[in-house]
């Protein structure tokens, strides 16, 4: 092997292993199936515009139905049209649920199949903005395809729930920060930690990587709702977000696939929350 080689044959191997002995090192939505620009990997992908953010995200003009951040599209929160898990019935399902919102109503803004995927409030450049949304690209882009996945439809029963409470209840806004030390009304499932930020509670689930009780992007993040339909105030929430990191793109050549927030080896990301 010549030194040149060599030195390359080095440096790839220096690069297997920290994709490979770092878990939480993180992809980019950069040539992601969430980058719809050339190059991209999303389903269909267009010419018009080399702005990857502007498919999900707005600097102004922001849809705010759910508390996403900045975000650029429509969204539908009109209920009827979903079909909950709980239509099953399956006799140990124990959480309340909320209407499907947060943040897991702006992933079914694609994922769903009803709209173009190019569809924006606010089109790159200058006068780009429309109450009603607007296509970027009307010939290359348009609704998500591949029933049951990555098109879920508007059938949720066959997904793992969500806009659900964690855990069958039980954390609120009243407890202390730090890990939570109430009984849960599911004790099959790992007591989440809550922390204060701007005086708002957030609530996350520790995952098997990163630093104990400390919410990290690679933790299984909950997400506060407060409705009137879930007495006891505002509490944590599982949501799309709880499991998938959206800019985490599963092309990186590191561990974490489906843009998961962790490794699913051994199945981490489903321990994380249950304990089986
Ligand atoms: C396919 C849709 C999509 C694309 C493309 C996308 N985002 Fe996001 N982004 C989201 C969603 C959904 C959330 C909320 C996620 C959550 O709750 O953790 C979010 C959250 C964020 C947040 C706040 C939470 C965090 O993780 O820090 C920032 C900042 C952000 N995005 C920046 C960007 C930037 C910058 C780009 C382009 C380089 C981008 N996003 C591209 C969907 C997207
Ligand atoms: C702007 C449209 C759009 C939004 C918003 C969006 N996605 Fe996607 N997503 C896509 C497309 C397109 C694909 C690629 C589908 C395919 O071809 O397999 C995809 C793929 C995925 C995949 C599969 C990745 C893989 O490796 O196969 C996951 C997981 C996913 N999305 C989760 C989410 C979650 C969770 C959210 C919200 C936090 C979200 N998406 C928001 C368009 C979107
Ligand atoms: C409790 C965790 C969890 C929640 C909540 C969750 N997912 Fe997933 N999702 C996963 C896991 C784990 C995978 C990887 C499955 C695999 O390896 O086949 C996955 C895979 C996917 C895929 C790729 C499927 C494929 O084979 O191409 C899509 C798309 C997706 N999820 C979208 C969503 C959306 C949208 C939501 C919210 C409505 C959501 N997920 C909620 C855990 C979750
Ligand atoms: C963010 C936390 C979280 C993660 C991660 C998670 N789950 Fe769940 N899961 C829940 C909650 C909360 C419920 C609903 C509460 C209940 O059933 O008591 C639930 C419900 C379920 C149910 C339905 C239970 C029933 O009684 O009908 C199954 C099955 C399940 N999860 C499997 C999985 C698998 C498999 C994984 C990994 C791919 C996973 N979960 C990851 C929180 C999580």
């Amino acid at each position: 092997m010549c030194n040149k080689l060599r030195y390359f044959a080095q440096f790839a191997l220096l690069g297997l292993l920290f994709s490979g002995s770092s878990a939480f090192a993180q992809g980019s939505v950069v040539a992601s199936k969430h980058d719809f620009t050339v190059g991209g990997s999303a389903q269909e992908t267009t010419s018009e515009t080399d702005q990857v953010c502007v498919f999900c995200h707005t600097p102004h003009g922001a849809d705010i139905t759910a508390p996403v951040p900045l975000w650029n599209k429509v969204l539908n929160s009109a209920q009827g049209r979903f079909t909950r898990y709980s239509t099953l019935a399956t006799p140990t399902f124990d959480s309340l649920e909320a209407p499907v919102g947060s943040v897991s109503l702006a992933c079914l803004s694609c994922h769903d199949g009803t709209q173009a995927m190019d569809v924006v409030l606010n089109s790159p450049g200058s006068g780009g903005y429309n109450a009603a949304g607007d296509e970027i690209d009307t010939l290359n882009v348009g609704q998500m395809s591949g029933t049951p996945v990555p098109n879920l439809g508007e059938d949720l029963s066959n997904d793992h729930p969500v806009s659900m409470q964690y855990a069958g209840g039980g954390p609120l806004a009243s407890d202390a920060i730090g890990v939570f030390g109430g009984t849960l009304g599911d004790d099959d499932f790992n007591p989440p930690f809550k922390d204060e930020i701007n005086g708002q509670s957030i609530w996350w689930v520790d995952s098997n990587v990163g630093t104990a009780g400390t919410r990290e992007k690679t933790d299984m993040l909950l997400y506060t709702r407060d409705e009137t339909s879930v007495a006891g105030g505002a509490q944590p929430f599982v949501e799309c977000g709880s499991c998938h990191d959206p800019h985490n793109s599963d092309n990186a050549g590191g561990l974490q696939v489906s843009f998961l927030r962790t490794t699913n080896a051994a199945s981490a990301v489903c321990t994380a929350c249950h304990t089986k």
